[in-house]
């Protein structure tokens, strides 16, 4: 596995310009946890938040106890986030990232997704065009008791789990 540094070069976080309603809502966002040789995995997300709290660049992301990828966000100290863009190819790592378990198939074998690792350990891909390297800052879960607008029930129940929020320092930023 090729490290960071070969392929994408840090950037200042603040000369990011994407519009970070599209970067999440619209071209989607792989969340990565674990190491090469603990093992990781990685799903698609489409809920996020990037923003800044406690004094620091924050990630906010939401992942269902049921997914696979959550034990790998559990057991470690960091999270990547890459961006694979809108091409074809980013499309269909998307759509199997996002309706696969790595409980059942190898997700890297299965996209030809071409992991890196990064300083911290982590991983992320040869594919990405962005890559937020992340620490655990922060852990709770989504409680129906704390609903205020019921509507958001119907997202859980029959869809899924309630899902564990994290917020994330962002540590690195690589394109
Ligand atoms: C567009 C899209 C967005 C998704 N967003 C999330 C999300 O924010 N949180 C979550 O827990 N699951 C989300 N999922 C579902 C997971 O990506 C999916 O269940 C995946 O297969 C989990 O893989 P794993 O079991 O290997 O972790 C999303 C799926 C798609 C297609």
């Amino acid at each position: 596995m090729i490290t960071i540094s070969r392929i994408m070069e840090k950037i200042d976080l603040k000369t990011l310009n994407d519009n970070v309603f599209d970067l999440i809502g619209k071209e989607w966002v792989l969340i990565t946890a674990g190491t090469k040789n603990g093992g990781f995995n990685m799903m698609t997300a489409s809920w996020g938040c990037l923003g800044w709290l406690w004094n620091k660049p924050v990630a906010v992301i939401f992942v269902r106890p049921e997914r696979y990828t959550h034990q790998f966000v559990e057991a470690g100290e960091y999270v990547t986030l890459s961006f694979l863009g809108n091409g074809s190819e980013a499309r269909e790592i998307y759509n199997y990232c996002g309706s696969k378990s790595g409980r059942d198939s190898d997700k890297v074998q299965a996209t030809g997704l071409r992991p890196v690792e990064t300083e911290t350990g982590g991983i992320t891909y040869e594919q990405s065009r962005l890559t937020l390297e992340c620490r655990k800052l922060y852990k709770d879960s989504i409680k129906p008791e704390c609903f205020i607008d019921s509507s958001i029930e119907k997202w859980y129940g029959a869809n899924g789990g309630y899902h564990d929020i994290y917020v994330l320092e962002i540590i690195n930023a690589y394109k």
